[in-house]
């Protein structure tokens, strides 16, 4: 994201006044119908608070034919779901730095977007703080997107093909930043990774193999005070000592803080497999690559990158990146 979109995004809290409280009087609807979607109970209690967007499976629809929809680019073009691939855990197509409109080419690599419910922070230096505004940031970035929020609300107002949908969701055809936001935040919390094989162990449904186990044990030596369970992310903004120099300074950005430079969210690591490149800027191709460069951190032995490896394969969530509940559909042809 370039740093005018990002400026006015610092505070979540601030845009949610100002967008989306004068709104709520306005769409006060109750849905008849309780979602069917849960989030497991074996996870921590969820950090997306927002109490009036309770999950429906109409709204979850309707966010899910939003994510998809390339006309919220001005080239009618790129949808979120262009640098979100399901395949890869909803990271881009294994680019270092994805393509937005007129190929340009933005800052950083797309985060796999998974378990979004939990998260505090959104994007590599947690400039974002709550996942309601998180769209408005690529929706208006002129290397992704491109299209002033305004417009991208009213090509949706214009596509009579949404009023059903909306109907269906809110009770009522309006069509506004709320609804098109919350809808948006629906089918991202949907979006749940919790059946890895990692998962199945932890569930005592099933074993690591030995080499898994191993790769476990070294782990929690070292990776967990970061990458922390069951989320394998801490949530926090760190340093893991692989950023030597970059333009980019990461969380400096946000809080002008020097020790706050070169600072990234902690990735969760769950699809770790899939989500290559690498790191905030996709410099790290493969999984080796990252594995020898904390080895010298670490002080790790060939052995231990081997276990490492396997247990960072048991991470993929197989049933996650084939639920047809997330797959692209085609807005109108469902
Ligand atoms: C052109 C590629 C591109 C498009 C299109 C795109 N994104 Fe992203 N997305 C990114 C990149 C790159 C980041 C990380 C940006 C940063 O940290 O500065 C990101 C970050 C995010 C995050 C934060 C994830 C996290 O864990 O911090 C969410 C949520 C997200 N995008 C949702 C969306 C939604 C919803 C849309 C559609 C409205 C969308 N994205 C469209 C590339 C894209
Ligand atoms: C001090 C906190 C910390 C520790 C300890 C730590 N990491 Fe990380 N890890 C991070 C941060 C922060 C990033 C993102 C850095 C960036 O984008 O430049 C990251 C990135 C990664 C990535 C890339 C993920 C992606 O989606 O881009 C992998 C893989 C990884 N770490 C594995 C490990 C392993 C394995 C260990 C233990 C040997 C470990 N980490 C220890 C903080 C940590």
């Amino acid at each position: 994201m370039n740093a005018l979109s990002l400026k006015g995004l610092t505070n979540g809290r601030i845009l949610l006044l100002v967008f989306i409280l004068p709104l709520i009087e306005t769409s006060c609807q109750k849905n008849a119908t309780d979602s069917e979607f849960k989030f497991p109970a074996d996870f921590p209690s969820i950090q997306y608070k927002n109490l009036e967007n309770q999950l429906t499976p109409q709204k979850i629809h309707l966010g899910r034919v939003l994510f998809y929809d390339p006309n919220l680019s001005s080239t009618r073009t790129i949808s979120c779901g262009s640098c979100h691939a399901q395949v890869h855990g909803f990271a881009d197509h294994n680019l270092p730095k994805s393509f937005g409109v007129h190929n340009r080419i933005g800052m950083r690599n797309s985060p796999a977007l998974q378990n979004l419910a939990w998260n505090t922070h959104f994007m590599w230096d947690g400039g974002i703080t709550h996942l309601d505004v998180m769209p408005i940031a690529p929706i208006t970035d002129v290397n992704e997107m491109d299209l002033p929020l305004g417009e991208a609300i009213e090509r949706i107002r214009e596509n009579k093909q949404y009023l059903n949908l909306f109907k269906k969701a809110y009770g009522d055809t309006i069509i506004n930043e709320k609804t098109v936001l919350f809808a948006l935040s629906q089918f991202m919390l949907t979006l749940v990774s919790d059946q890895s094989k990692y998962d199945d162990v932890r569930r005592g449904k099933t074993n690591f193999n030995q080499i898994e186990s191993k790769g476990y044990q070294v782990f929690k030596n070292h990776c967990v005070k970061c990458h922390s369970e069951p989320l394998l992310t801490n949530n926090q903004m760190e340093y893991n000592g692989l950023t030597v120099k970059s333009k980019d300074l990461g969380r400096f950005r946000i809080t002008q803080t020097l020790k706050d430079t070169f600072h990234f969210k902690v990735p969760s690591l769950r699809n770790v497999a899939l989500t290559y490149p690498y790191m905030h800027d996709g410099s790290f191709s493969n999984l080796d690559q990252v594995l020898k460069a904390y080895q010298t951190k670490f002080q790790l032995e060939n052995h231990d990158l081997e276990a490492l490896r396997a247990f960072l394969n048991s991470l993929t969530d197989h049933k996650f990146i084939s639920n047809l509940n997330h797959a692209e559909i085609h807005p109108f042809n469902p």
